[in-house]
Order: structure tokens, then C-alpha cells, then sequence
């Protein structure tokens, strides 16, 4: 069975942790320009084993740290892959997985490489609607149009990276992913919190921050990962 019970000890075993202190579990972080030039040793020594790596968002812009953040998860032996922001206002979903598989979001059974992810929540622009102006049945359109071509040119479903808030918010709570797409929820605490509509449980859980980058827990262990690494 692997849902909360796991996550709550572990929160509580997390409120005590040293930021140094290394971790049994599969704990990863996941990084964008925001980092720059990660020190991959440091968080090796820290206990990541894993990381998300931004690729691209929308259709026109690639993460300039893409190629070094990626060599450098590599190097140090990391499980990683890429995950796109979505733009669900500009471009088709199939454009957006095309576009993310071109730079960097591709996926292979190398046992080191996660299924890309799409990040899709909040619109970050300043005073524009949080739902990119997407009804609800628009919104479960375009997610369905990226996770089909992403599946189509991978054999792997997406992750799909959200919030539960955003996603009741802006696909009206869809389960239409449950089934395939391994969820990876963003909620910052000691609880997971509720999850959205047919999930079970998360896959990735991003949990909180340190040294200015988001942290996350993989519900499982490392065999657990390589499976999720390998298609499995
Ligand atoms: C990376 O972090 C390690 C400590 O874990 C430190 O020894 C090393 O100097 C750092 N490298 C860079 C380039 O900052």
C-alpha cells in the first residue's frame, strides 16, 4: 500500500532533519534557471537521488541551464528527467510535448531516466486568469492532447505536476489522468493534504524548499524509482 502513511512518518522524520543529514528514502529536488549552476555533489552528499530538470515552457522558451543542470544530475549519478511548463493559452498540447520532446523531455529505458513531467498550475502572469481562460473541458482537452503525444513518440505517459487547489480549480477536478500519468503533487508542509480526483496517491511529492530549491520525496524506495525509471 503506498499512500500517506508512508508520507506521515516520514514528515515527522523530516521536522527533525538536519538540512545535511543524508536521507534513506528517495529524496530529489528539482531545479530551472532559478539555480543556475547546481552544485550536484553537495546534494549528492545530502541524499538526492533524484531531480526534475526544466526543459522548456509554452512553445519559445528553453531553460538556458538545461544542458548543464542535466550533465551535471548525470555525472553525479542522479535518476533525472525534464519537465515543461505549460502554456495552455499558447499552442496546442501537442505542439507544447512536441516542443518539450525537442529539447531535452525526452524519455529512454536506460533505467536513469524519469517520463518527462508537465507542470501545469497557476498562469504566472501578473492579472491574467489562473486558468489561462481554458473552461474546464478546454483545459482536460489540452492536457489529453500533450500526454497523447508524448505517449505517442515516448511509450511513457507524462508525470503531471500540479496542485490539487488548480486542478479542482481549472480541469473541474478531472480524473481522466488517474489511470496512466503518476501524479506529482505540490503541496509545501507535513501532510500531502487531499489529492485530486482518482489518484490514490502521489508519486512525487514536492514537499517544501531548502537552500533556495524545491525538495521532493519519492513515494516508494530506490527499487521503486529505477521501476518508475524503467517503465516498469
Ligand atoms: C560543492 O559543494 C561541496 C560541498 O558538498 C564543496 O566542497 C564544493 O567546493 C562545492 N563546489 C562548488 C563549485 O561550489
Amino acid at each position: 500500500m503506498k499512500f500517506f502513511a508512508p508520507f506521515a512518518l516520514l514528515a515527522a522524520a523530516l521536522v527533525s532533519a538536519s538540512p545535511v543529514e543524508k536521507r534513506s528514502d528517495p529524496f530529489g529536488i528539482d531545479v530551472s534557471s532559478n539555480q543556475g549552476s547546481v552544485n550536484w555533489s553537495s546534494w549528492k552528499s545530502k541524499g538526492v537521488t533524484f531531480a526534475y530538470i526544466k526543459a522548456t515552457e509554452g512553445v519559445s522558451y528553453i531553460n538556458p541551464d538545461f544542458s548543464s543542470q542535466y550533465t551535471g544530475a548525470t555525472k553525479a549519478g542522479m535518476i533525472r528527467g525534464g519537465y515543461h511548463f505549460a502554456h495552455p493559452n499558447d499552442g496546442a498540447g501537442s505542439t507544447q510535448a512536441s516542443y518539450f520532446l525537442k529539447h531535452g523531455g525526452g524519455w529512454s529505458a536506460d533505467g536513469r531516466t524519469l517520463p518527462g513531467a508537465l507542470d501545469i498550475e497557476y498562469n504566472p502572469s501578473k492579472g491574467s486568469p489562473e486558468c489561462y481562460g481554458l473552461s474546464h473541458s478546454s483545459m482536460v482537452s489540452w492536457v489529453s492532447s500533450f500526454s497523447s503525444e508524448y505517449h505517442s513518440k515516448t511509450g511513457r505517459y507524462p508525470v503531471i505536476y500540479t496542485t490539487t487547489d488548480w486542478w479542482k480549480s481549472c480541469t473541474g477536478n478531472s480524473g481522466a489522468f488517474a489511470s496512466n500519468s503518476p501524479l506529482w503533487i505540490a503541496h509545501p508542509g507535513s501532510s500531502i493534504g487531499p489529492l485530486p480526483a482518482g489518484w490514490k496517491y502521489t508519486t512525487f511529492w514536492q514537499y517544501g524548499t531548502e537552500s533556495h530549491t524545491d525538495v521532493n520525496k519519492f513515494n516508494g524506495d530506490a527499487t521503486g524509482l529505477k521501476k518508475i525509471a524503467l517503465g516498469h
